[in-house]
């Protein structure tokens, strides 16, 4: 899988290098590129935004740098995502499907976002998702993308040794995951529960779901509706 990521903040990206995902770039299994879209302008004082027309608090990206990065990244093939607070949430199901995709481009807004007619071309070239965190507000989409790229990124074939401890994971069943103990059996007065140890693989496969429908049915009661 290719990655390009545009930014005004590159060494954001710089832990792209630490643990699995950094094993997986020297592997060759993923490749990213992270690109300064300060890069794309041409001012003396490398321009990124400006005053919003219509009035209002802070300040919008301007297209022309974005057009320029865009056009140095996108292919037909690509599937550009915008982080945006206002987008689409993004979930394990959005994880599954980017991890298909032979070619994503992250275009990370700071400010009050980037002019809308940058969206609306980019959706003219290849195919575009604006994607929500979740219901909050950060500064700017890099922190957003770094999320997404390591939920993504462990999904591609490859990345994860063990591709069955992707299976039992929170969210792919549609609950949330099990408790896990290993050892001692006993510690500080706790015990493991015994069914555990029991080797009773059946009982173990019933307590474990008992214990995600509990735990589901406590915090995220959402999705078990
Ligand atoms: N940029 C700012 N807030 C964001 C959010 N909640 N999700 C994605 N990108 C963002």
């Amino acid at each position: 899988m290719k990655i390009d990521i545009v930014t005004i903040f590159p060494e954001f990206f710089g832990v792209l290098d630490v643990s699995l995902l950094g094993k997986a770039r020297q592997a060759g299994i993923i490749d990213v590129g992270v690109h300064d879209l300060r890069d794309f302008t041409h001012d003396r004082h490398r321009t990124v935004d400006d005053t919003p027309y219509g009035g209002g608090a802070g300040m919008v990206m301007r297209p022309e740098p974005w057009g320029e990065a865009l056009d140095a990244v996108v292919t037909p093939e690509s599937v550009v995502v915008f982080p945006s607070p206002a987008g689409e949430r993004f979930t394990q199901a959005t994880a599954r499907e980017l991890a298909l995709e032979p070619h994503l481009v992250f275009g990370c807004g700071r400010y009050e976002g980037i002019d809308q007619r940058v969206i609306d071309h980019a959706g003219s070239v290849a195919r575009v998702r604006e994607i929500s965190l979740g219901d909050y507000v950060l500064n700017g989409g890099e922190v957003a993308v770094m999320a997404m790229i390591e939920a993504v990124g462990r999904l591609v074939p490859g990345v994860i040794g063990n591709a069955a401890s992707l299976d039992e994971e929170s969210h792919e069943g549609g609950l949330l995951e099990y408790p896990s103990y290993t050892k001692p059996a006993e510690w500080r007065g706790r015990e493991v529960p015994p069914v555990l140890l029991s080797g009773n693989h059946g009982a173990i496969a019933a307590w474990r779901h008992e214990q995600q429908l509990e735990r589901t049915r406590a915090r995220r009661p959402d999705l078990l509706s």
